[in-house]
C-alpha cells in the first residue's frame, strides 16, 4: 500500500508534494521520490531509499522548481526496497513520469511485449512496464496522454491508482484508479492528487473521489491564474473549477465530477475515519485479503498459483518435516497451517516458538523446509531461528508483510501477505493473510502430491475467493459486539475454547485480549477444560467458545453445557442457523458457513472486535498497549 500525490497549480509544487508525503507516510516509507517539470520544461525526477527525510536532505540542493509534480512513499510489492525500484519512474525517453500504487498481476506478459519492440528497463517494478506501455502507445498510436493512459489501461490487470507528466505538455496531469483509492482536490487555480485526503484537507474540502475504471485529466495553464475563455463563471463570480477537470472512463466514456465536501479532521482521515488504526484494519481485511489473494487465487481458472512454491516444488515434495517458527500471533497462524499442511499434504509438521527453537539445541535436518511466519520481518527470536537452521541446510520459506525486511532477506523463498502497514500493535488483518498464505500454500503442495482430491481442492479454492465477503458480513455485527461488550469490562479473567482449526484461534483471541485490555485470558482446547481449567468456571468469569458447525461440533456443544451446568456465561461464535448452541450461550456471534480449514479467517474476526471493544470502554491506549512494541527486534 503506497502513497501517491499530484499537484498542478499557481504555487511551486515541491513543498506540497514533500508535505503530501509526510501526511502519507503511515501508509508505508521504505523509498520515496519526486517528479517535477521545471518551467525550462525539464522532467526532474529525484528518489531516496528510506522514509521522506531522505528524500528531502537527497533533493535539497537540487532543481525543485515547477508548478507540477506528482511524489510517492512506496510499500513494496515488487522489487526490493531501493532507489532504483522507487518511483517515479521515468519512460525509455524520459518524456513521462508515472507513479503507482497497486499491483500489476500480467506485467510480465506486458513486459515481454515491449521488450521484443526494444524497450529496455531499469527497475524490477510492475509500474516501469506501465509507464513504458503508456508511451509506447503514445507513439504508436499518435495519441495524447490522456488517451495513451485509456488504452494501456485497457490491457491491465491487477489494481492501480497512478498519476502520470508529460513534459512535453506541463499544464495537464492524468491520473486513473482501479481497486487503488485516488482523490482529487479542487483548490482556487490549483488541484491536489492523492492516495487519500490527508495530503489535502489544509488546502481545500472540495474533493472528487475517483471511481474504479476512471482517468481523469486536470489540464491548468499553470502560467497565468487568469480564467481561460472556456472556464465559465458560477453564480458565485467563482471560476467554475471542475471546466478544468476532464473524467472518462479508461473507454473514453464521458464522466460527470461529481464534488464533495471533505468533513473529517486530518487525524480522523489517517485512520480512515476510524477511532483507532486497530479497528481501521480489523475493517480493512475484507480488501487486504483480496489483496493477499491477487494474482494467487484465480477461481475462474480453479487455481492456486503460489511462485515461491512453484519455484521450488520439489523441495516441497521431497520434505519429511516442515518446521513453522514464529511468535505470538504469527505462530498462531503457524499453528492453524500445521491442521492444514497436515491435513492436505501430509508432511508432518512441527510448529516452534522462535525464542525456543533457537537456544534448545533442536534436530535440523537438510531436507527439513522451515516456514518463518512474522508480520514486520524483523523479530529478533525469528531471526536468530531461521539462521540456526539455515546453518543446518535447512530450506528457509518466510511469510512476511514486509518486502525486503531482514528475514525474507535471509530466507530462500517466501510468499509476502500484501496487507500494506500494520499500524496497530495488535495484529489482526496480517493474521488472516497468513493464514490465507499458509492456506494456499497447504493445497498447492497436497494438490501436487496428489494427497488432495481435485474435488476437495476446488472446493477450498472456491470458497477462498468467497471469504472477504463474508468477512464483510460478520464484520456487520460489530455494533451488537460492541454493545454486549461492555458486559464484560468487569472480568478480570476471560478463557478461550476451540477445537480443531479453531483451538490456535482461542489462542489468537485471548492474546487479542490480554494484549489490548490488560485483562488476563487463556485458550485452551475445549477438551483440556476436564483436565483443570473447569476447576476456575464461575460467573465472574467469561468464557468464549468458538463453535462454528463442523468438525468437532457436538463435541464442542457438550464442553458449552459443562460450562453452563457450573454456572459460567458463554460467549459463542456459531455458524449462522445454528440453534444448539444459541439455546445454551448467554452471547452468540454467526459466522457464515464455510470450509473447515477456513473458518479460522471468520471465528477471528468476532473475537478482535470482542478485544477491541471492551479494550477502548476501559480506555486502554488500542493502538499502542503498554509495554508492547510492533515488532519485537529485541530479544
Ligand atoms: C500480536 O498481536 C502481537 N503484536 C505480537 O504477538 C506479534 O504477533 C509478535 O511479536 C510477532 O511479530 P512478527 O509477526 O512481526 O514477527
Amino acid at each position: 500500500m503506497c502513497g501517491i500525490v499530484g499537484y498542478i497549480g499557481k504555487r511551486k509544487a515541491y513543498p506540497i508534494l514533500i508535505k503530501g508525503l509526510h501526511r502519507l507516510e503511515y501508509r508505508g516509507y521504505d523509498s520515496a521520490g519526486v517528479a517535477l517539470i521545471n518551467p525550462q520544461g525539464q522532467l526532474n525526477i529525484y528518489k531516496a531509499k528510506g522514509k521522506v527525510a531522505e528524500l528531502e536532505t537527497y533533493a535539497a540542493d537540487k532543481d525543485t522548481d515547477g508548478c507540477i509534480g506528482i511524489a510517492h512513499t512506496r510499500w513494496a510489492t515488487h522489487g526490493e526496497p531501493n532507489t532504483v525500484n522507487a518511483h517515479p519512474h521515468y519512460s525509455e525517453s524520459e518524456r513521462l513520469a508515472i507513479i503507482h500504487n497497486g499491483i500489476i498481476e500480467n506485467y510480465a506478459v506486458l513486459k515481454a511485449g515491449l521488450q521484443q519492440e526494444g524497450y529496455t528497463f531499469k527497475s524490477d517494478t510492475d509500474t516501469e512496464v506501465l509507464v513504458q506501455l503508456i508511451e509506447y502507445t503514445q507513439l504508436n498510436r499518435h495519441v495524447d496522454l490522456k488517451t495513451a493512459v485509456q488504452l494501456a489501461l485497457q490491457q491491465v490487470v491487477g489494481a492501480y491508482a497512478i498519476a502520470v507528466l508529460d513534459k512535453d505538455h506541463p499544464d495537464t496531469l492524468v491520473a486513473a484508479r482501479k481497486g487503488s483509492p485516488l482523490v482529487v482536490g479542487i483548490g482556487q487555480d490549483e488541484y491536489f492528487l492523492a492516495s487519500d485526503a490527508t495530503p489535502i484537507v489544509e488546502y481545500t474540502d472540495k474533493v472528487i473521489y475517483i471511481e474504479d475504471e476512471e482517468v481523469v485529466t486536470i489540464k491548468l495553464s499553470v502560467e497565468s491564474s487568469e480564467l481561460s475563455e472556456r472556464d465559465e463563471l458560477s453564480e458565485t463570480g467563482e471560476p467554475k473549477e471542475e471546466s478544468n477537470i476532464d473524467i472518462t472512463t479508461i473507454n473514453n466514456v464521458q464522466k460527470t465530477p461529481e464534488i464533495k465536501r471533505l468533513e473529517m479532521s486530518l487525524s480522523q482521515l489517517e485512520k480512515g475515519g476510524y477511532p483507532h488504526f486497530m479497528l481501521k484494519e480489523i475493517f480493512e481485511q475484507p480488501r487486504t485479503l483480496t489483496d493477499s489473494m491477487r494474482g494467487r487465487v484465480n477461481v475462474r481458472q480453479d487455481n492456486i498459483a503460489l511462485s515461491g512454491f512453484i519455484d521450488n516444488k520439489q523441495r516441497f515434495l521431497d520434505a519429511k518435516r516442515i518446521i513453522i517458527t514464529a511468535c505470538g500471533t504469527s505462530w498462531h497462524a503457524g499453528l492453524i497451517a500445521m491442521y492444514a499442511i497436515e491435513e492436505f499434504a501430509q508432511i508432518p509438521v512441527e510448529v516452534e516458538y522462535s525464542s525456543e527453537f533457537r537456544y534448545r539445541k533442536p534436530v535440523i535436518n537438510k531436507d527439513d523446509i522451515v516456514v518463518a511466519i512474522s508480520q514486520s520481518g524483523e523479530t529478533a527470536d525469528t531471526l536468530a531461528a531461521i539462521q540456526l537452521a539455515k546453518s543446518k541446510g535447512a530450506f528457509i520459506f518466510s511469510i512476511c508483510n514486509v518486502v525486503g525486511a531482514s528475514i525474507p532477506r535471509l530466507s530462500d523463498s517466501g510468499c509476502y501477505t500484501h496487507v500494506g502497514p500494520e499500524i496497530g500493535v495488535a495484529s489482526t488483518k496480517a493474521f488472516t493473510a497468513q493464514v490465507t498464505a499458509l492456506t494456499m500454500l497447504a493445497l498447492c503442495i497436497g494438490r501436487e502430491k496428489e494427497t488432495l482430491s481435485q474435488e476437495q481442492y476446488l472446493a477450498i479454492v472456491r470458497e477462498l475467493g468467497q471469504i472477504p465477503d463474508k468477512i464483510e458480513r460478520v464484520l456487520g455485527q460489530n455494533k451488537r459486539i460492541a454493545d454486549f461488550a461492555k458486559t464484560f469490562t468487569y472480568a478480570q479473567n476471560f478463557i478461550y475454547l476451540g477445537r480443531g482449526y479453531n483451538f490456535p484461534v482461542a489462542l489468537e483471541g485471548a492474546l487479542k485480549l490480554k494484549e489490548i485490555s490488560y485483562i488476563h485470558a487463556e485458550g485452551y482446547p475445549a477438551a483440556e477444560m476436564k483436565h483443570g481449567p473447569i476447576a476456575l468456571i464461575s460467573q465472574e468469569m467469561p468464557v468464549v467458545v468458538v463453535a462454528p458447525h463442523c468438525g468437532t461440533y457436538e463435541k464442542v456443544v457438550s464442553n458449552i453445557q459443562e460450562i453452563k451446568a457450573r454456572k459460567g456465561r458463554v460467549i459463542a461464535v456459531v455458524t449462522e442457523g445454528d440453534e444448539l448452541v444459541s439455546r445454551i450461550a448467554d452471547y452468540t456471534i454467526e459466522i457464515p458457513a464455510t470450509e473447515e480449514c477456513l473458518t479460522p479467517l471468520l471465528t477471528v474476526i468476532p473475537l478482535q472486535l470482542l478485544a477491541y471493544h471492551i479494550a477502548v470502554i476501559k480506555g486502554c491506549d488500542v493502538d499502542q498497549p503498554r509495554n508492547l512494541a510492533k515488532s519485537v527486534t529485541v530479544e
